[in-house]
């Protein structure tokens, strides 16, 4: 090769690497202009995730105690329907105690909760409070129990409390064949706590069914106790049910006899009752009374497995906890909640718009329908 010719090469070969080192400085722009939009897009989504925690809504939920398996059901339906639907859930549960509620309620209106949902320890405590839930425009929804004299109130959600009197006194009527004219049973009334909304209303319906009976001797009630006031269990506590049955069993029966019905108005109520009846002796069963119940707690549930419990008014807390998550959506999104009753919650203030879920009778007959099948409970958690 010759030197021109030599030279002309090395020219060439420099002008095609100039080229593609253009090419390559080039493409690099390329490449990190586009990687550049990768990492602006990825902070740019970061910075929307951030944003859109920042908003995430606050759902407030207060609970009245742990001491009955419908609560907790009812706090971690509560749960799983809200945080589903991606809410932030701010769950406070009082132990049954007043002040304690008023204070979580005070804390979370003034700590930024968007809405407010509540089963209220004592129906007529709250009304100071949630006027400050009113003054900062946040909803409250009165979850199961309904809060009194207040205005603060957006919507109500339960169930069918009537109906749950209306059946309670219906399983007896027919168990005992009362239309039919079968009569002379012995019976005892266990009403709700005092401070419960509900209670009376249970009770009224019940006794709606069960009062032409009384009156006309098909059913008697040896200890005489059959006003509110009298029959009343405080907090629907075993422990003061246990204590009222015990007096009634020693000093109206003897101890020998046991009644023929226990009419109860929950199942925290019978599970003290039943106890009660077991240290007399009466074991079932024979020889041992009906008993109703309320809710369709486990320890209930068991009970009816054994005979122990004839019945139970099941509350599904799955049905009521969608129910109340579809109403908060329904806020949330400017419609207006479904609602099947606008006339029957007076609070003493307002008439609380509401939505009731049907209650369901379980007995040993639908046991398996209604608790096993839906998955309420397992078979080992009953004792099956
Ligand atoms: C009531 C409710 C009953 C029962 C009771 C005891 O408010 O209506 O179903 O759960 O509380 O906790």
């Amino acid at each position: 090769m010759t030197q021109a010719v030599y030279l002309k090469f090395v020219m060439v070969l420099g002008v095609v690497c100039m080229k593609k080192f253009f090419l390559i400085i080039l493409s690099s722009f390329i490449f990190l202009a586009l990687t550049g939009c990768g990492v602006y897009e990825e902070v740019n989504h970061n910075a929307n995730d951030v944003r859109e925690k920042t908003k995430q809504r606050i759902i407030g939920i207060l609970m009245p105690k742990r001491d009955s398996l419908r609560w907790t059901k009812d706090g971690d339906n509560l749960r799983y329907e809200f945080e589903k639907r991606g809410y932030k859930v701010d769950m406070q549960n009082s132990e049954n105690d007043t002040q304690r509620q008023q204070d979580q309620l005070k804390y979370m209106i003034e700590n930024g909760a968007d809405i407010i949902i509540v089963a209220a320890v004592d129906s007529e405590a709250l009304a100071e409070v949630l006027a400050e839930a009113k003054t900062k425009n946040i909803p409250v929804i009165a979850y199961d129990r309904l809060i009194m004299n207040t205005d603060a109130v957006s919507y109500y959600v339960s169930f069918d409390n009537k109906a749950v009197g209306r059946l309670l006194g219906e399983y007896i009527e027919n168990t005992f064949g009362l239309n039919n004219g079968a009569g002379n049973f012995n019976v005892e009334f266990f009403a709700g706590s005092v401070d419960d909304n509900n209670a009376r209303i249970v009770n009224d319906s019940l006794l709606e069914v069960l009062q032409p009976y009384i009156d006309n001797g098909q059913l008697n009630i040896p200890s005489g106790q059959i006003d509110f006031d009298q029959t009343t269990i405080y907090r629907w506590r075993n422990e003061e049910s246990n204590k009222r049955m015990g007096n009634i069993l020693e000093n109206v029966y003897g101890g020998q006899t046991p009644p023929d019905a226990v009419i109860c108005a929950s199942d925290s109520i019978s599970s003290g009752v039943i106890s009660a009846l077991e240290a007399y002796g009466f074991r079932a069963p024979d020889y041992w009374p009906i008993v109703t119940g309320q809710d369709g707690d486990v320890v209930a549930a068991r009970n009816i497995i054994t005979g122990k419990q004839s019945m139970t008014i099941f509350k599904d807390t799955r049905v009521l906890s969608a129910k109340c998550a579809e109403m908060v959506d329904d806020l949330f999104n400017g419609n207006i909640p479904d609602i099947n009753d606008n006339m029957t919650y007076d609070n003493g203030e307002i008439i609380v718009p509401s939505y009731l879920c049907q209650p369901v009778v379980v007995t040993k007959d639908n046991f398996k329908e209604v608790f096993l099948d839906t998955g309420y409970y397992a078979p080992e958690d009953v004792g099956l």
